[in-house]
């Protein structure tokens, strides 16, 4: 398999709305963004994964596209685009776009189009079903935003399929047209400039031909939603899904250079047989193991260590702490945690993707239910799933709006932002952001980080996860403490110093054969 440098490329997730606004209207933009590039290209980032930024109607922030050939207007116009691919390009980091093909948005022209009359050319484009009995939806298939997964047109009588909110209908994926369409649009954004694609909810693209009910979840519990009462055989997965992601894939490789990481939600090992529908390393799946499996060393160990053996050496392992769907991570586990959990994603090999703000320590950011924009919230009141929490603005410094914008930002600041911001961290040695940066440093340094296999340790200490990469005579060992206790550890043969501790206060510490790990502490040593 041909080289590929995607491996040790370090991705930095930007939710544009949230990143820098940069002509005041309170909503990040394309141009806020070509603004701090210099600031992602210190941290070390090698590759920006924007969340879209197409023409959309946002009801669901930018994932409701209505025409896939356009930049929305709230984050600027084509040129911006052009301007700030330009821009990384000539900073060395790569530009992924996020990439919408299971739906689109209801005022997208295809579905106006497809919903004007039961013989309308493109009626064929989404799903459509007539009732089973009058008013009775075709089968029991739910959304996952609330509610079935089906919405009456009552001018052609026929139900539509919406995997998310009724205003994302779901295209049709078995037929022809949708797909050449969509493989299209591919073509136009790498001729563009982009350097390839984040895959929206890859598992969804082909639902069951027969619409069969899905069968019930047998662990339902009552605090889980709705959704999660069906078990969804007939919706996700579907074998015909992983051969277009296979041929998704084949239009990336027309390219040089370039890659696509899909948005699949899974155990691993539906992770392993995903690596292995293309024989290309331009491909990889998220491992959302940090996110999925609980805080525990023991566990996560057991995933690690499976996980990177399968994975081989011929594709790339990706570790994920979180996303614009997922809790902060320092709101999860708490700052000390939080900060280990970086340390351990950014030495382990694979790709590491950043959700912007981990850099900082960012918090979740409570919102009243009343005052919810996403509509996950909006639709599911009483559950707590809105996801604006973790979507709020950048904080850049300490001014009155966090440095992000001149004016009241689309949705509020953390509190802390005054401290927590990069100005008083790049400040501040034992910040977060330093502490990022140390490691980023070391992983672009320590050709054992860079590069290296991984080869699992054992300590018989359950709150403990270790370690080691190696790459020719290099040794590079990691050690980290789940537990918000003091753990001991007996260090293997060889005389070890510490490098690094989350904490940033320990610096080529000689250490003896017998370690003691401060509570949640994280560390790097070398020999
Ligand atoms: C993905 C996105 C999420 C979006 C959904 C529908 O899960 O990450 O933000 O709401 O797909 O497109
Ligand atoms: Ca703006």
């Amino acid at each position: 398999m041909a080289d590929n440098k995607w491996g040790k490329r370090i991705i930095y997730q930007i939710y544009p709305r949230s990143f820098k606004d940069s002509n005041g209207d309170g909503i990040g933009d394309l141009n806020g963004i070509a603004d701090k590039l210099d600031y992602l290209k210190d941290l070390g980032v090698d590759a920006i994964w924007l969340s879209p930024v197409y023409r959309s109607p946002m009801r669901d922030f930018g994932y409701d596209i209505s025409d896939y050939y356009d930049i929305d207007p709230i984050f600027g116009s084509l040129s911006d685009f052009d301007n700030l691919i330009k821009k990384t390009h000539s900073r060395d980091m790569k530009v992924l776009m996020d990439f919408v093909p299971n739906h689109t948005s209801s005022e997208h022209p295809w579905f106006i189009e497809s919903s004007s009359s039961k013989n309308n050319p493109k009626r064929d484009w989404y799903i459509w079903k007539s009732p089973k009995k009058e008013g009775i939806v075709p089968n029991n298939w739910l959304s996952q935003f609330g509610g079935p997964a089906w919405e009456l047109d009552k001018k052609t009588g026929e139900y539509y399929l919406h995997t998310f909110d009724v205003s994302q209908p779901d295209l049709n994926w078995r037929n022809p047209q949708v797909v050449e369409e969509i493989l299209n649009v591919m073509r136009y954004w790498i001729k563009r400039g982009v350097d390839g694609f984040r895959v929206d909810v890859a598992y969804y693209l082909f639902k069951d031909p027969f619409f069969r009910d899905e069968p019930h979840n047998p662990v339902f519990a009552e605090h889980h939603t709705h959704y999660d009462s069906l078990l969804h055989i007939y919706t996700i997965a579907l074998p015909e899904t992983l051969n277009m992601l296979k041929k998704l894939n084949a239009i990336v490789n027309e390219f040089d250079d370039k890659f696509m990481i899909c948005e699949i939600y899974t155990f691993l090992h539906e992770i392993i047989n995903l690596y292995r529908i293309v024989d290309h390393q331009s491909f990889a799946p998220f491992n959302f193991s940090f996110i999925s499996l609980p805080w525990n060393a023991t566990v996560q160990k057991e995933f690690i260590d499976e996980f990177d053996e399968l994975v081989g050496h011929n594709y790339f392992p990706t570790y994920v702490l979180g996303n614009h769907d997922q809790p902060r991570v320092a709101t999860k586990l708490g700052e000390g945690s939080a900060r280990t959990a970086a340390l351990l994603q950014l030495t382990l090999r694979g790709i590491p993707f950043i959700y912007y703000g981990e850099e900082l320590g960012m918090k979740n950011v409570e919102i009243p239910e009343e005052e919810a924009k996403d509509p996950m919230a909006v639709n599911m009141k009483g559950f707590n799933l809105g996801r604006d929490p973790e979507r709020t603005p950048m904080q850049w410094d300490g001014s009155r709006f966090g440095g992000f914008s001149n004016t009241e930002p689309w949705l509020p600041l953390e509190k802390e932002f005054q401290e927590r911001n990069v100005a008083s961290e790049v400040k501040d040695k034992k910040s977060f952001l330093n502490l990022y940066k140390s490691v980023i440093n070391l992983r672009k340094t320590r050709k054992s980080l860079a590069g290296g296999r991984l080869i699992p340790l054992d300590f018989k200490n359950p709150n403990v996860l270790g370690f080691l990469r190696q790459e020719a005579d290099e040794e590079t060992f990691i050690l980290a403490n789940f537990s918000e206790e003091e753990q001991e550890v007996e260090l293997p043969e060889g005389k070890w110093k510490t490098i690094l501790s989350t904490k940033m206060d320990v610096e080529n510490r000689k250490e003896n054969s017998l370690l003691r790990l401060r509570p949640a502490e994280g560390i790097i040593l070398c020999n």
